[in-house]
């Protein structure tokens, strides 16, 4: 098992369910266009969108074209490339919710039962079902087909566990692969190999050297035109669920004893379990909802979160969410994990912080008085990067210490253009590696935690407090870290 593979697939034929969709012309098939140009598609790879819109399949190509080049920048673009990738493509009109629907699907894959098949979700998860349901009943599932889906997975545990008792009545679980795509982002696969790959760290990944760990994944944009979605789901399913809590874990887990898909999975599953469940007052304590209204950037005023499209007026869906967790374990025992994530923040940032514990005894003197300790900040955007802050000696007669920065700039050390985090998710669905996927438990275990957050949140009719768009969200998210003499990496 490779976890950057660069060998050639088999022949496969992947089903674009939502080819229409918002998704799809931003990311999945840009991804699938830049392993085209790398040459990693084999040349019998189609790729078969599907929708209810009313296109045939050179009027689809005709749509794609203009939207799909609205998100590949000009220097990333080719045209012979682009127009030799589009003979790939296929479209067909379907209806996922009439089975009679599915025949035109069925002619399509005739005859090609020994290529990889994949089905991939990318429509609402109220369409999960009918997909599993209308593809089983079509007689489509082949030993070598794989169903990938979107998340959010359900809206909690429970409605989580239907859709996987559902998917599991058609697909077995090595054939299921729950997509986090931050999973696919360069820099958490590199925290893996920051964390495995050096003994350097080990030693200092502890309660007894760790003082905090602080992990942010602020966006500077709204709602994005997804507000009857984003109004249903808000940030703690939209993105503490998943992208935060997957982040939490690969920081924390204990070293696997290889890289095989369960190995990682085994150890990701037990920091989901320790995690101290936060339930009651305690949920209350612990955590800050916002939600923003107008303000502005550098280059123009913005709309708050009721003025968006689709939001009601009277809405407290929060858009920022921040919390105080801890994991009941040997190497964290007592160590906070300052979590943040929020639309319309300052800046799109997400970075992780790992504040180390100050010397136990100073013979320096230092300008800022040890105030900030050495860190660790792995930073997956805007640009990654990985920075150490240590304490040297400035230049001059008196020996005063001041903090630099050791620098790991990948941009500079790679040179390459920066992948789409979807471009190794997507191949690996195809190639068979389910490493960089949610397992069922990893699910049902991260909301098992979050649930009863959002429930404390209903028992205390705990609303959302309001941040001005451009800030880095509600003060009181402030006063939840203040409170241990701390504060957000803000740098
Ligand atoms: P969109 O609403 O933009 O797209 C939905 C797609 O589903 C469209 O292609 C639509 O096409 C199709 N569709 C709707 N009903 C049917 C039907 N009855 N039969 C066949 N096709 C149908 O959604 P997104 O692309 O934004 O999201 C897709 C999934 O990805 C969701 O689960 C979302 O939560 C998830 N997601 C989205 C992200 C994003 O940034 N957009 C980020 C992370 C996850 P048509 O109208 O032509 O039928
Ligand atoms: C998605 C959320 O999963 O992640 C969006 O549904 C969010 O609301 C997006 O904007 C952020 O992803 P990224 O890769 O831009 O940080």
């Amino acid at each position: 098992m490779n976890l950057i593979s660069n060998d050639k697939l088999q022949p496969f034929d992947f089903v674009l369910f939502g080819g229409t969709g918002d998704l799809s012309v931003r990311k999945l098939i840009p991804a699938l266009y830049f392993r085209h140009c790398e040459n990693q598609l084999p040349d019998d790879g189609r790729i078969i969108a599907v929708a209810r819109s009313d296109y045939d399949t050179e009027a689809f190509k005709q749509w794609l074209n203009e939207e799909v080049r609205q998100h590949i920048s000009d220097e990333d673009f080719n045209e012979s490339d682009w127009l030799e990738f589009l003979q790939r493509v296929l479209y067909f009109k379907v209806d996922v919710t009439n089975v009679e629907s599915y025949q035109s699907l069925v002619d399509a894959l005739a005859g090609r039962e020994s290529h990889v098949r994949v089905f991939y979700l990318s429509v609402a998860p109220s369409l999960f079902t009918h997909i599993t349901k209308g593809v089983q009943a079509a007689g489509l599932i082949t030993p070598t087909s794989r169903v990938a889906l979107e998340k959010p997975l359900g809206r909690d545990r429970q409605s989580a566990e239907d859709i996987n008792d559902k998917l599991s009545a058609a697909f077995s679980e090595d054939q299921i692969y729950r997509i986090d795509h931050y999973l696919g982002k360069e820099t958490v696969q590199n925290l893996l190999a920051l964390r495995f790959g050096n003994a350097l760290f080990e030693p200092l990944w502890r309660s007894e050297r760790i003082n905090d760990v602080q992990i942010t994944i602020a966006e500077s944009l709204g709602v994005e035109g997804r507000g009857g979605f984003y109004d249903q789901t808000g940030a703690l399913r939209d993105m503490v669920q998943n992208h935060l809590l997957q982040l939490l874990v690969i920081l924390a887990m204990e070293p696997p004893v290889s890289i095989d898909p369960d190995a990682v999975r085994d150890e990701k599953i037990k920091v989901l379990r320790a995690l101290k469940p936060l339930t009651g007052i305690d949920a209350i304590e612990n955590s800050v909802r916002g939600q923003y209204k107008a303000g502005a950037y550098v280059d123009g005023p913005v709309q708050g979160y009721f003025d968006e499209k689709d939001i009601p007026a009277d809405s407290t869906t929060e858009t920022f969410v921040a919390l105080r967790a801890e994991i009941a374990s040997w190497r964290w025992e007592g160590v906070p994990f300052f979590l943040r994530t929020g639309k319309r923040m300052e800046s799109k940032t997400t970075e992780i912080v790992i504040n180390f514990k100050k010397v136990p005894h100073s013979i320096f003197e230092t300008a800022d008085g040890f105030s900030t300790p050495n860190q660790l900040i792995i930073r997956l955007q805007p640009e990654e990067s990985i920075r150490m802050r240590i304490y040297v000696k400035a230049w001059g007669d008196d020996i005063q210490l001041q903090p630099v920065f050791l620098n790991l700039d990948f941009n500079d050390v790679f040179q390459k253009r920066k992948m789409i985090a979807y471009e190794r998710l997507l191949l690996d669905v195809i190639r068979g590696n389910p490493t960089l996927f949610m397992r069922r438990d990893e699910v049902a275990a991260a909301w098992a935690w979050i649930d009863p957050i959002r429930e404390a949140w209903e028992q205390y009719q705990y609303s959302p407090k309001s941040y001005t768009a451009g800030t880095w969200g509600p003060a009181a998210a402030n006063a939840l870290i203040s409170k241990e003499g701390l504060h957000w990496n803000e740098d």
